[in-house]
């Protein structure tokens, strides 16, 4: 297995081009399941989590090209993908795809109401936390798919295809809202979903579909209404940039102290989190091209913040804020609400000297004045790279291991931070 090395200290400073949002790009890949025509997707990220959907896709009889090669250095854009799922020759997402990845659950509402069937894994728990599925089913029940669990299968039906319908989702749900908007574009009639998420990657999907001919009304709001169509359309869509990428580098340059320009980033999309960053002392630019962020000089401001759906500070970021915040000049408070188990970067922040006490969903961060290299694991997407925001904001060597977490979100992440000054590298297992 990979690790990662870094030699803490250095400021970042430089460019950094931001790549193609992983969980908008995840939705649209599947989003080809809804149409027999070509969908192509622009700027899409090279990443683990992209190439096993992929695989996941192809195994529906999806067929797929992609672009020649990409220019270097990197730019933000990403591939351009080309998919056609003429016929679907398979309606099974079978355990052994879907539970390496959670968001190809998110097939299971695109194949009913193409194929009126769908035979999808349970997606199981994960790392952080148990992550049910009862809103996605309870959405696509509404639409008039029959549902069974059977051994672990979800087992859905709907033979006279979906009807549209009035469906209130009890909690915000980021894949529960995907699922049913996907599904419901291609149903009879109108649906309104209420309560649905609006985080930006919902409204990238939303837009994607009003281009395949499906009407969505209320993209940004909490109330979507889609007006279904019998067929949709091919359509070109590129893949909008990468918020939790962007607030990942602005954290890390917050950390470190520097300047760098945030390339493609888009600051409406990432207020919130940039407006914490800025109460800490960074700052932060929105410009013609993209967000800058520096810290020259000023200490780290403790803050207390909690995580929310969006537009509130993102759980996606929480553990690269914390990582941060280990070095402020006094105590911060982060209250995690959207998963029970997402601090499973703390004991790994604590190994580099961090001072962090959890009680329940609440960690109190009492800042130190230097955090030390220290061999660590990484143990899931977005604490593994707060992970290394503390390893490059610290002193001396940090290793981190299991670097494959780091792999299914960030694209050439040592690339990126190394073309800023940081000393990073990639040990690969030979
Ligand atoms: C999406 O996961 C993201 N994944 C996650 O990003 C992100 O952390 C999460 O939304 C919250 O923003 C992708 O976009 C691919 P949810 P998702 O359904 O859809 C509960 C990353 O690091 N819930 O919004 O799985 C659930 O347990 C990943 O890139 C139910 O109770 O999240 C959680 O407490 C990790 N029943 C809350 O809702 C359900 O049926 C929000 O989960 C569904 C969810």
């Amino acid at each position: 297995m990979d690790r990662i090395r870094i030699v803490g200290g250095q400021q970042l400073r430089g460019t950094i081009p931001i790549s193609g949002a992983k969980n908008a790009a995840l939705p649209l890949l599947i989003a080809s399941l809804l149409t027999e025509d070509r969908l192509t997707l622009k700027n899409v990220p090279n990443l683990a989590d992209v190439n096993l959907l992929v695989r996941i896709l192809r195994n529906h009889g999806v067929d797929l090209a992609v672009d020649g090669k990409r220019s270097s250095p990197p730019s933000h854009l990403g591939d351009t993908i080309h998919l056609t799922a003429r016929d679907i020759v398979d309606t099974t997402a079978p355990y052994e795809m879907v539970s390496r990845m959670r968001a190809s659950f998110w097939v299971l509402g695109p194949l009913i109401a193409r194929m009126g069937q769908a035979k999808v894994s349970l997606p199981g728990g994960c790392a952080i936390g148990t992550r049910p599925v009862d809103l996605h089913l309870m959405g696509l029940k509404e639409l008039g798919a029959d549902i069974d669990i059977d051994s672990g299968y979800v087992v859905a039906k709907a033979p006279k295809g979906l009807r549209g319908a009035h469906i209130v989702f009890p909690k915000v749900s980021v894949g529960a809202t995907h699922n049913v908007l996907l599904a419901a574009a291609l149903a009879k009639g109108e649906t309104v979903i209420e309560n649905a998420a609006r985080e930006p990657e919902i409204g990238d999907v939303a837009v994607c579909l009003t281009k395949m001919g499906a009407k969505v009304e209320g993209i940004g709001t909490s109330v979507l209404r889609i007006q279904g169509r019998d067929r949709l359309e091919g359509a070109i869509h590129t893949v909008l940039p990468d918020r939790i990428e962007t607030g990942t580098f602005a954290m890390a340059v917050a950390a470190t102290g520097g300047d760098v320009m945030l390339e493609g980033a888009h600051y409406h999309d990432l207020k919130t989190a940039l407006d914490v960053l800025a109460e800490t002392g960074a700052s932060v630019e929105a410009t013609a091209t993209g967000v800058r962020v520096s810290r020259n000089g000023g200490g780290i401001e403790p803050i207390s913040v909690e995580t929310q759906p969006f537009p509130g500070f993102p759980t996606d970021l929480q553990a690269q804020l914390m990582a941060l915040l280990t070095r402020a000049s006094g105590t911060s408070v982060i209250r995690e609400t959207i998963f029970e188990n997402r601090f499973m970067h703390v004991q790994e922040l604590a190994r580099l000297g961090a001072d962090i006490q959890l009680h329940g969903d609440t960690a109190t961060i009492k800042g130190v004045k230097t955090l030390k290299g220290a061999p660590v694991m990484a143990t899931d997407l977005r604490a593994s790279v707060s992970l290394v925001i503390a390893g490059l904001a610290g002193e001396g060597e940090t290793v981190i291991n299991r670097v494959y977490h780091l792999d299914r979100g960030f694209e050439q992440l040592e690339r990126k931070l190394g073309a800023c000054g940081a000393e990073i590298e990639r040990l690969s297992s030979g």
